[in-house]
């Protein structure tokens, strides 16, 4: 067991720069060895929060590969925009790092079986960090199907249901990525927070696996109409502090957006379980992720943030709103033990605490010197649903084949490594 890891950071917009302030600098047992952004501002800004946090020896550069070259680093946490971060992975990989790699999808399925076969070729574990898989509900939920409460899991459904317009909108002053997306590419491009608690729950590439999809996009509406109705509040200064005004009013102002404003995506598995996924991220509505579990003798959903049982429950059937919020009730018993532990010291980092434990998650693998709970074959299948929903929005919403990323090996894995942040099974001590 290590005691201290290394590890190098590549990418620090909004997310690098506050996993960076809030989760990976406070960790005793992580040194920051390297930063690197493409921008030297943002390049800089990393290197002076390491430095000033006690980090005495941090590299920095605008070229990742300079990073890569660091012998004495374990690991590479990814946290750049989306198009860069296979190949960023594959060249950590091959030099020899673990990799950690914030969500977002793939682009073409050619990418995701290098990730795959880099990963076996290199021996190198590679996680995507997908910290809804320890979100607090989500886990809960995971320990109560794992118990069979709610029996048979049949079907399973979630989305990613935020209104990022605004964020879209500024994307040339905020330099972001998601705007380039959004005007060139229609599918389910940010689909891993619901499907990650999902795949993990229902097994997938360990006993089962995803067979198909098909998924549909609605018009594109909502982009046009907030840039029609904010062009004033978009032309104000502030959003033109690093860039030239007349770019932005040139080039969205009669802007095409491709990207659909709903796209709902149908996954068939191998056990015959069925998963909806939802992309709405361009019209008026507040957060959610809409994770909804259905089993033979219960079921969850987080719009009503409610839980139904077979035999207590059928009296509320017309009654239902009564009942909602009743999840609230089943947090002390069912609460994940990760959480029962949580709770009782001050939850640190962002989203609630799920940040800090998916990197806890990862580090510990790291210092462990183990495999991630969430290994390649799942980043690479959850990554590769991108693609698959752009192609079948094309062919509109025609059944698309899921590749098989372990050729065989989901229905009979090697064990699964047993650890506190393991998600295939609940560890209780
Ligand atoms: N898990 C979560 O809850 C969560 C929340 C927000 C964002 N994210 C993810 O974090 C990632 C970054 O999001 P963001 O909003 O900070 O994006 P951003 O566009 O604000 O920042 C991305 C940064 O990456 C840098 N970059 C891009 N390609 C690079 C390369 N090849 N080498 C070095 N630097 C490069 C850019 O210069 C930019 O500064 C995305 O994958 C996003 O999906 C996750």
């Amino acid at each position: 067991m290590k005691g201290k890891i290394k590890i190098g950071v590549i990418g620090f917009g909004n997310r690098g720069t506050s996993l960076l302030k809030d989760v990976m600098l406070p960790m005793d047992d992580v040194e920051i060895r390297a930063v690197c952004d493409s921008y030297e501002d943002r390049m800089e800004e990393a290197r002076k929060l390491s430095e000033e946090a006690g980090n005495p020896n941090v590299f920095a550069s605008t070229d990742y590969r300079e990073v890569l070259k660091i012998e004495e680093i374990d690991a590479i946490v990814i946290t750049c925009a989306w198009e860069s971060h296979i190949d960023i992975a594959c060249e950590a990989m091959l030099a020899g790092k673990y990799v950690g790699i914030e969500v977002g999808g793939a682009y073409d399925i050619e990418q995701c079986w290098r990730l795959v076969r880099t990963s076996e070729k290199t021996g190198m574990p590679c996680m995507m960090l997908e910290n809804c898989c320890y979100g607090k509900t989500e886990l809960m939920i995971l320990n109560m199907v794992k118990k069979g409460l709610f029996g048979e899991i049949v079907h399973c459904a979630g989305g990613y249901h935020h209104d990022l317009r605004d964020e879209i909108a500024t994307g040339i002053e905020k330099r972001h990525y998601r705007l380039r997306n959004y005007l060139n590419r229609n599918c389910d491009n940010y689909n891993t927070h619901e499907l990650g608690p999902i795949a993990k729950l229902l097994n997938i590439n360990r006993g089962n696996r995803m067979l198909s999809l098909t998924s549909v996009s609605s018009k594109s509406a909502g982009m046009a109409q907030y840039v029609n109705d904010n062009m004033d509040r978009l032309s104000l200064p502030y959003y033109y502090k690093e860039g030239d005004p007349k770019h932005l009013n040139s080039s969205l102002k009669n802007a095409v957006f491709h990207q659909g404003d709903i796209v709902t995506t149908t996954v068939k598995c191998a056990g015959g379980q069925t998963i909806v996924m939802t992309l709405d991220t361009t019209l008026p509505r507040a957060y959610c992720r809409g994770f909804t579990v259905c089993g033979t003798k219960g079921r969850y959903e987080e719009q009503t943030d409610s839980i139904f049982i077979d035999g207590q429950h059928n009296k509320y059937d017309e009654n239902w709103k009564e009942q909602w919020g009743n999840a609230d009730t089943y947090h002390t018993q069912y609460d994940h033990p990760i959480w029962q532990e949580a709770k009782k010291n001050e939850i640190k980092g962002g989203h609630g605490g799920m940040d800090w434990m998916v990197f806890r998650a990862f580090f510990e693998s790291v210092k462990a010197q183990t495999n991630t709970p969430i290994d390649v074959y799942d980043t690479a299948s959850w990554m590769c649903i991108s693609v698959l929903s752009e192609q079948s929005v094309l062919l509109n919403g025609a059944p698309v084949p899921i590749p098989d990323f372990t050729c065989g090996r989901w229905m009979n894995r090697e064990p699964y490594i047993r650890g506190k942040y393991c998600l295939e099974e609940i560890i209780e001590e």
